[in-house]
């Protein structure tokens, strides 16, 4: 895969590009990654990127002058999503880096200052990704998110079969992990997972994945597929939180956005 980024500040993209997975996948030529400085493409002698915004007011306004300029020099082939990194657009998800992980291109642009003329996100942009519901200082620390999550999906990056259970990619949040030693100040680790029993381990995960994502994020169970018994479990546990909460029984887990439910553990073969 061919990855474009356009940005002001390339120099920022060296630390985190140089290690872990997406320095692997660059070595073993899985993914390319050009930095594309577009203050190259400015056409007076202050290497001028950037002016006063029209009607006034705070701060600086990124010119579409350089950007289309640098973007058309690319040369990315036809169709290649062109993403617009904005607290505005659509947030980053899961689904998006699946997506864009299976275009052979991808251009990301990163805005700074004020923010970026109106005209490159209108004619310039196919879409526009934000990180989250926050304001970045530059598009650049966004980037890196996106080429980190796409580049562990491309094929041969990774092993498969550790993206396919991670949170968010099946629908629901991960369960826990433990390592070695079986035992840390007293905190044992749950005796299904030294059992040796593989389909009771797979059973017992699964469990823990929508136990967590029920506590943690029921607004993802709306979208993911349960089999029957998954689904009395899950309908069990919400009755029983209701009982608590109705009752005054404290709830447990942290509380959310999303709103927490207490849990009762209780097996998926019951
Ligand atoms: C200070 S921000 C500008 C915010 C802009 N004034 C607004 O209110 O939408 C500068 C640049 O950082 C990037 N940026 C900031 N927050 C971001 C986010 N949540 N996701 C992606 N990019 C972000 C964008 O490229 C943006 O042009």
């Amino acid at each position: 895969m061919r990855v474009a980024i356009f940005t002001l500040f390339p120099e920022m993209f060296a630390g985190p590009f140089a290690h872990s997975i997406v320095a692997r996948a660059a070595a073993r030529g899985l993914i390319s990654i050009e930095i594309h400085n577009f203050r190259d493409m400015a056409t007076d002698r202050h290497r001028t990127v950037d002016d006063y915004p029209y009607g006034g007011g705070a701060g600086m306004v990124l010119q579409p002058g350089p950007l289309f300029a640098a973007v058309e020099a690319a040369a990315l082939p036809e169709g290649a999503p062109i993403a617009l990194l904005t607290p505005q657009g659509r947030t980053f998800t899961q689904q998006t880096a699946q997506r864009l992980a299976a275009e052979p291109a991808l251009a990301l642009i990163c805005g700074h200052y004020e923010g970026v003329d109106e005209r490159v996100r209108q004619h310039l942009a196919t879409e526009e990704i934000s990180l989250g519901d926050f304001v970045l200082s530059g598009g650049e620390i966004a980037a890196m998110a996106v080429v980190d999550a796409v580049a562990r999906l491309l094929p041969g990056v990774i092993d498969e079969e550790s993206t396919v259970e991670e949170s968010h990619q099946s629908g629901m949040l991960e369960y826990p992990h433990y390592t070695r030693p079986p035992e840390f100040r007293g905190w044992r680790v749950p005796d299904i997972l030294l059992s040796g029993n593989h389909a009771a381990i797979a059973r017992w995960r699964r469990e823990q994945a929508l136990r967590r994502t029920l506590e943690r994020r029921p607004d993802m169970l709306d979208r993911v597929s349960l089999n029957a018994k998954e689904q009395r479990l899950l309908d069990a546990w919400r009755a029983e939180s209701e009982t608590n909460v109705a009752g005054g029984k404290a709830e447990m887990g942290e509380p959310t956005d999303t709103g927490s439910a207490k849990v009762i553990h209780r097996s998926v073969d019951n």
